[in-house]
């Protein structure tokens, strides 16, 4: 994919305009590590290369919030060496990049179970999040340990308690309701969903979120997107016409 130049890409001309909330579902480090002889780890790192490229993107682009999918409920299946390798990657992600985030004025949010991923992990992502809260440019969303069925799971069964416990009446469960019990909540809604390395699933992620997405299957592998690719992707979504169910 070519770039677009920012100056073609402009809010109000009848197209989508600019997604307020981007999510990215960060696909192909593996083959990109293997078409180069390399160990997997290696198309991580070049992966979390990627992440940092994407997200000064998304602050040049005015994209309000970028959530990035890093680890799934289900990657746990992954060989332990690997799980390690990410849990570092993550670590050092962190002790590098943090003050450049903050001083980018970056809020960081983290969605999922985190806590599975150790004390220490878990004290960093908490201060992390708790030193950039303030920030007011783009918020980063990192999706750790997240499963959508999971998170959904957690909203109904919060609701069931409400319930029991005579706080909330049964009829009164609305969409804005479950919306209010999902990690996303008070984020904005899901404009834009991008699947990198040509696999065209949605893989428990964000699937309450993506009812009304516009979805984006590129064939790049994710430790070659950066730059040039989201300003394409946003430029894709620009052109699209939403309906939202109407004409
Ligand atoms: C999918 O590629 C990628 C992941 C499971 C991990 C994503 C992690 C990063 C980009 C690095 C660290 C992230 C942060 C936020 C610092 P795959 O391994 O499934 O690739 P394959 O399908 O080609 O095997």
């Amino acid at each position: 994919m070519s770039a677009a130049p920012a100056s073609t890409l402009q809010v109000g001309d009848g197209g989508a305009g600019i997604p307020r909330h981007v999510a990215i579902i960060m696909d192909g480090n593996g083959r990109w590590a293997k078409a180069r002889h390399l160990p997997r780890v290696a198309g991580h790192r070049k992966g979390a290369e990627a992440v940092r490229a994407t997200i000064r993107a998304a602050g040049e682009l005015g994209i309000e919030v970028l959530t990035l999918y890093a680890f799934s409920s289900e990657n746990w299946r992954r060989p332990e060496e690997e799980v390690a390798d990410l849990k570092g990657l993550l670590r050092h992600y962190l002790l590098a990049e943090l003050d450049e985030l903050a001083a980018n004025g970056i809020r960081l949010r983290v969605i999922g179970d985190y806590s599975r991923f150790g004390p220490e992990l878990t004290r960093m992502l908490e201060d992390a999040v708790a030193r950039t809260a303030q920030n007011q440019s783009t918020t980063l969303v990192i999706a750790l340990n997240y499963g959508s069925q999971g998170e959904i799971v957690r909203a109904a069964q919060a609701l069931a308690e409400e319930v029991r416990a005579g706080t909330i009446d049964p009829a009164s469960i609305d969409t804005a309701a479950i919306e209010a019990r999902l990690d996303t909540a008070d984020l904005p809604a899901l404009d834009l969903l991008i699947r990198t390395s040509g696999e065209h699933r949605l893989s428990n992620f964000l699937l309450w979120q993506a009812a009304y997405a516009e979805l984006l299957f590129v064939d790049t592998l994710w430790p070659d997107f950066g730059r040039d690719e989201l300003f394409a992707a946003v430029a894709d979504y620009g052109r699209r016409n939403r309906r939202f169910g109407g004409l």
